[in-house]
């Protein structure tokens, strides 16, 4: 973990949040090709659940929400982590992973382990961020941020079937952020406070439930491979009975061999008619289906949830790779060329040729029109080479001598470092070509 978070600070894909004022614990901020990377990864999924299918729609629901609709949804009596508190360290600590922590005293131990820990019982914290909509504090009403998408897609059921014309089996998909007042501190942005979700409530009639929960599970993990996770390090393990959450009927964790050992990546839940049923209840309008012919029933849901920012960690723990090329040590992130910040760059041989700058920035023109691409003409080629490899960008099209004679490129593979040349006029369909690929990991499984 700590080689990727120094890639990621030293090239810019993450940076501590609010470092000038000495950090704030589990929050990041992400730059140049951290946005550029978490794009692509929303792009892709976006473009699985909605354009990719006829069965789902998209939708952006507020952050803010009434409040009533984490009452009814449990999140203001369940969405909670027990604590405890040291008297002796005064820090605090999730009672559920006390073996997996280090208490404040050096050498550190677990919290309890040693004979000054004084820990109190344990109690309850629920995980949501209040705050206030109205311009008075004493006056406003109290509100949270969402801690999850989802309720946001719920509440606007009946909108989306209705307009929509939908039939169940019919999914909504949404993008967007989260926050969690997280206790245990994060391996970086492995757990934060605020992340952005991707989720999809796929609304099933009752008796299929079962058959769709298998399906989507099957169907994540495939889009998990597809962009490049290694088999050997993905698997799924369903959750034990004393595992699920208060709305779940069956859950199947899609894990992840992180540096941290096995963890969550993304959850599969089957929610069962839970939420519509509670927000039914609670609101007075009824989420249900009904039939030309008068059927009627609530929907029961399976919900694929998955962490933008988790996503993004664990493409970049799977890409990056180290090798020595020629006697030079290279970083190397073979990332899925649709995900990789930057798709090319160009590069004249020799920077301080006006001839070759002017092909180049040519080329640099009519690439960026449609893609992401860089221009460098920086310092010695193999260098140039070396800072692309390390933020993943698949191709190198170097423009030199012959290019000036014949109007040629090469163009040089990140991973095979295999250089092939090809006229310059064709240079744009062959990285649309090669983009639309399949693509696997070099990387041993
Ligand atoms: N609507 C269901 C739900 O929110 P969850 O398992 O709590 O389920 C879904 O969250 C996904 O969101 C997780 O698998 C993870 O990828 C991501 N996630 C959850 N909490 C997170 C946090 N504090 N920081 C980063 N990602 C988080």
């Amino acid at each position: 973990m700590d080689k990727i978070v120094s890639l990621c600070r030293r090239r810019g894909f993450v940076f501590p949040s609010s470092e000038i004022y000495g950090g704030l614990g589990s929050s990041y901020d992400y730059g140049h090709y951290g946005v550029l990377l978490k794009d692509n990864v929303k792009q892709r999924w976006l473009a699985a659940m909605v354009q990719e299918r006829d069965d789902i729609l998209a939708l952006d629901s507020s952050i803010i929400l009434h409040p009533q609709v984490w009452e009814a949804s449990g999140h203001v009596g369940g969405f909670s982590d027990p604590l405890v508190d040291c008297r002796f360290c005064k820090r605090r600590y999730r009672a559920d992973h006390l073996d997996d922590l280090q208490c404040g005293q050096r050498p550190s131990k677990k919290p309890g382990e040693t004979s000054d820990c004084d820990l109190t019982d344990a109690r309850q914290f629920n995980l949501m961020f209040q705050t206030r909509v109205g311009a008075v504090e004493e006056t406003g009403v109290p509100v949270f941020l969402r801690p999850e998408t989802a309720q946001g897609i719920f509440i606007n059921f009946k909108n989306v079937a209705q307009i929509a014309r939908r039939t169940p089996p019919f999914g909504i998909a949404q993008i967007g952020k989260s926050f969690r007042n997280e206790i245990t501190p994060g391996n970086f942005i492995f757990r934060t406070l605020e992340f952005e979700q991707m989720e999809m409530e796929f609304f099933v009639p009752p008796a299929e439930a079962d058959e769709w929960y298998r399906y989507w599970v099957d169907e994540r993990l495939a889009w998990h491979r597809r962009f490049g996770l290694r088999d050997s390090h993905l698997r799924v393990r369903p959750h034990d009975a004393d595992e699920l959450s208060h709305y779940s009927r069956g859950t199947s964790d899609v894990e992840y061999l992180f540096p941290i050992g096995w963890s969550e990546l993304e959850g599969i839940a089957n929610r069962g008619d839970y939420d519509l049923t509670q927000h039914t209840n609670a609101s007075g309008t009824k989420l249900e289906w009904v039939g030309q012919d008068g059927e009627r029933y609530t929907p029961h849901v399976i919900e694929p949830a998955l962490g933008v920012n988790r996503s993004m960690l664990a493409f970049l723990v799977d890409a990056y790779d180290e090798e020595v090329v020629a006697e030079r040590e290279r970083t190397v992130l073979r990332l899925h060329p649709q995900l990789a910040p930057v798709k090319a760059a160009v590069l004249p041989l020799i920077g301080k040729s006006e001839d070759m700058v002017t092909k180049a920035r040519s080329l640099f023109d009519e690439l960026r029109r449609t893609m992401s691409v860089e221009y460098d003409d920086g310092g010695a080629i193999g260098r140039r080479y070396r800072r692309q490899d390390e933020i993943g960008t698949p191709w190198g099209l170097t423009i030199d001598e012959q290019t000036l004679a014949d109007d040629t490129v090469t163009i040089r593979d990140r991973d095979s470092l295999a250089q092939e040349r090809l006229p310059i006029g064709g240079v744009r369909a062959r990285i649309s070509e090669l983009l639309s690929t399949d693509w696997r990991t070099p990387k041993d499984d």
